[in-house]
């Protein structure tokens, strides 16, 4: 490993913020007991919000954000890993108070460390990524409570982003009836290639309503949160589930306890960044088995370096990106 490596390193004072390139060193790395060499890292939307000025993600400046890595193990000192090991690192405090994988280098306690599975590239995995992974935990837990496809269809909401696409691409390839919402028309036909047999808008899916409307849906992934989510609990069917994942139309929403106490409906909270190890490296695997999305590379929307990411972060907040954003460091 060279002396010094590059990163894209965010910096706040009390009257500037800087993002940008910059040359650290190993000992900038924070404490940890397996280094790696990242091949790989991906966008997601906290990524956005750790990278702008008042994102309220990173605790502590100057920091390196990045909550997904792929990489190679340069050194390690727990006897689990060793050199040249592939591996992926995602969750825990990664990219929110420990350096994150928007960097040539990456050092992080061995417990957060996951290895690669057979069946997985490193391009793969990180198009997978958080934001799969975090699929991957919706459509377990809706499993759990006893969504089958017989139940009738499961609608994703935010459908072009990256929880949302691979929920699709995932249910779908379960058999599945997949419908999707969307704020962008001209990305129907790839919601379609995704799975989505049937496409609603956004407005339709966020409108306000009567305590409880037409029951439509046997389960739901929601990316959304606000409005959404209240209108998910209106026209969710009997017994059936929301795995509440996002907030990217909102943290507050509105509902009465009909739905609950006349349809017994479940709200399932889905919580990526602590799941347990033990159903994280299950989970993992059957993101390369049963839950490995068909078209893995139509969902990546480009590459790019460590210099495009002020451009790439920016993009994700305003909800433009379709799919997921590689990053090469
Ligand atoms: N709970 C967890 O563990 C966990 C893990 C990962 C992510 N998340 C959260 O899940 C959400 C989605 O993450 P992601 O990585 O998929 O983000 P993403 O790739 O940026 O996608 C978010 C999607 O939400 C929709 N959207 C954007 N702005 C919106 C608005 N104002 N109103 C309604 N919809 C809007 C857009 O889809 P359309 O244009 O297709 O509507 C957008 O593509 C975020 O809130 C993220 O923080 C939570």
């Amino acid at each position: 490993m060279a002396e010094s490596f590059r990163a894209f390193v965010v910096n706040k004072t009390e009257d500037a913020f800087e993002a940008g390139v910059k040359e650290l060193s190993r000992a900038d790395l924070p404490a940890g007991e397996v280094l790696i060499q990242v091949v790989y890292s991906g966008i997601n939307y906290k990524d956005g919000l750790a990278s702008a000025p008042n994102g309220q993600v990173v605790r502590k400046y100057p920091f390196v954000p990045g909550i997904d890595l792929a990489g190679r193990v340069v050194e390690s000192s727990d006897k689990k890993f060793r050199e040249n090991d592939e591996v992926i690192v995602t969750s825990y405090n990664l990219g929110v108070s420990h350096y994150g994988g928007f960097s040539e280098y990456a050092r992080v306690p061995a417990a957060w460390v996951v290895p690669l599975p057979r069946n997985l590239t490193l391009g793969e995995a990180m198009t997978i990524g958080t934001a799969g992974f975090t699929a991957s935990l919706a459509v377990h837990k809706l499993e759990v409570n006893g969504l089958k496809p017989a139940n009738g269809p499961v609608l994703i909401t935010g459908a072009t982003g990256g929880v949302g696409g691979h929920a699709i691409s995932m249910l779908s390839n379960l058999g599945y009836t997949v419908a999707a919402s969307t704020g962008k028309e001209s990305e129907h036909a790839y919601l379609e290639s995704l799975g989505a047999s049937e496409i609603l808008s956004r407005d339709e899916v966020s409108a306000e309503g009567k305590p409880l409307e037409k029951e439509r849906w046997a389960a739901s992934v929601d990316a959304v949160g606000g409005n959404t989510l209240a209108y998910l609990i209106r026209s969710t069917k009997y017994s059936g589930s929301i795995a509440a994942i996002g907030n990217t139309g909102g943290p507050k929403f509105s509902a009465t306890v009909f739905p609950f106490i006349l349809r017994g409906i479940n709200l399932l909270g889905i919580d990526s960044v602590s799941c347990p190890m033990e159903l994280r490296l299950n989970l993992w695997k059957r993101l390369a088995s049963d839950l490995k999305p068909k078209n893995l590379a139509g969902m990546v929307e480009r590459e790019i370096s460590l210099e495009d990411l002020p451009e790439a972060t920016g993009q994700v907040l305003s909800g433009k990106v379709r799919g997921r954003i590689l990053v090469k460091p």
